[in-house]
């Protein structure tokens, strides 16, 4: 009888210090930081600091980080007409994981797995992934490439070069705690794959590559798209009730809500509630926010009692949808912040590194006679 554990569940298989997770008392912590103080007071660039170094910086180191990730924000030529040629009918991210990979063409020592020079490439990859993003939905809509501005912050820089002008106080703020708490989150599927890539000395493109693909998947990285289309699903607020009524008398799932890990409120859905109320109200979408209340309101009273309770895709939907991100960008966001996350696994798994080569339970026949293939 196999005894293989399905999906590895329960299974340890890495030791990190950077991020926490208790699911039954809803805490997450990077580096032993509680998620919403980071989201409250820190910023993401702090984060991805933290992230590549498992510690938070002090303001030499800060300002240097942010020298070295603000100076690489810009694209080359070569990566440009790559992304050019990209049709515009492409998925965001099928040209996202393309484009990943294609970093590594114009790096002159992409092979490197000395841990320094690993981090800085990491950094580079940061920087340009949202500078790649922006300009792929640029092009598709017909639009000129913007380039970057080094004196906005990474969140204030992406939308900038998304739509043509800064954002607002209050979008770039909830921009950035969406990018804080979306950064790491222990050994998720994408960041064991990024560890697995790491582990065979293959380069950091590989890993953040394959990462991207794992993420793609709905079971990972998808959900915030499917709470987005439940939400347009609903044309009132005063509709919602019954819509989750339906669903669940049906059976269905509600997008949004649920984690394997959380069974008490996903502290990330706390603070950027709140964040995403405030937004909706500051641009025309309370209604949107109203009916995701409503939603909550009657899965709090339905099914709170097994454990369902919002995750942090659920306030990110609304809150993607108030800054203006199209729905196929929505997955994308997620892998711009978690590129942080996977990077940092991945040097963690450099340091001190062992191959990752699980077993596999045979559970064939054997001794089979070999038949040749005219009498099969
Ligand atoms: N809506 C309604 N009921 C639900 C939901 C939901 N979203 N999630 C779980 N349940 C119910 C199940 O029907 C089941 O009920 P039963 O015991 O009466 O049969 C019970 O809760 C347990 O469900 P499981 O599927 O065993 O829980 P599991 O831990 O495997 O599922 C998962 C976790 C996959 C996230 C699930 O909650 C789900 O499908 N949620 C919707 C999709 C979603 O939001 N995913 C994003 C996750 S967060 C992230 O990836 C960043």
């Amino acid at each position: 009888m196999s005894t293989a554990a399905k999906g590895l569940e329960g299974i340890v298989a890495a030791e990190t210090v950077l991020s926490f997770i208790d699911g039954e008392r809803g805490i997450l912590e990077y580096a032993g930081i509680a998620i919403n103080d980071l989201a409250k007071d820190s910023n993401f660039e702090e984060v991805s600091f933290l992230m590549l170094n498992g510690r938070l910086p002090n303001k030499p180191e800060f300002d240097a980080f942010l020298a070295d990730l603000r100076g690489a924000y810009t694209i080359s030529d070569h990566t440009i007409g790559l992304l050019r040629s990209i049709p515009a009918t492409a998925q965001p991210m099928h040209m996202l994981r393309t484009m990943v990979s294609a970093l590594a063409l114009e790096d002159p020592n992409p092979n490197s797995i000395d841990i320094p020079e690993v981090r800085a490439k990491a950094i580079r990859i940061l920087a340009k992934v949202p500078t790649i993003v922006a300009g792929f939905d640029r092009l598709r809509r017909g639009l000129d490439l913007i380039a970057p501005d080094q004196n906005l912050t990474f969140a204030a820089n992406f939308l900038y070069m998304l739509n043509g002008e800064k954002p607002t106080a209050t979008m770039e703020r909830a921009f950035d705690a969406c990018m804080i708490l979306h950064a790491d989150h222990g050994l998720n599927a994408s960041t064991f794959t990024a560890r697995v890539i790491t582990s065979t000395l293959s380069d950091i493109y590989s890993a953040i590559t394959g990462a991207v693909g794992a993420l793609r998947g709905p079971l990972h990285g998808g959900a915030n798209e499917g709470v987005m289309v439940m939400l347009n699903e609903i044309e009132n607020v005063s509709e919602a009730e019954q819509f989750v009524m339906n669903k669940l008398a049906a059976k269905d799932r509600i997008m949004g809500f649920g984690h394997r890990v959380y069974k008490s409120y996903d502290p990330r859905a706390t603070y950027l509630k709140t964040l995403a109320e405030q937004l909706a109200n500051d641009t025309g979408n309370a209604d949107l926010y109203a009916k995701s209340h409503a939603i909550e309101k009657t899965m709090d009273r339905e099914v709170a009692s097994k454990g369902i309770y919002p995750n942090v895709d659920f306030y990110s939907a609304t809150t993607y949808h108030s800054i203006g991100l199209k729905l196929d960008l929505f997955t994308p966001m997620f892998a711009l912040s978690r590129i942080a996350g996977w990077a940092g696994h991945a040097l963690e798994q450099l340091d001190g590194n062992r191959l990752i080569r699980p077993k596999a339970d045979y559970v064939g026949p054997h001794e089979k006679p070999y038949v040749a293939i005219e009498q099969r």
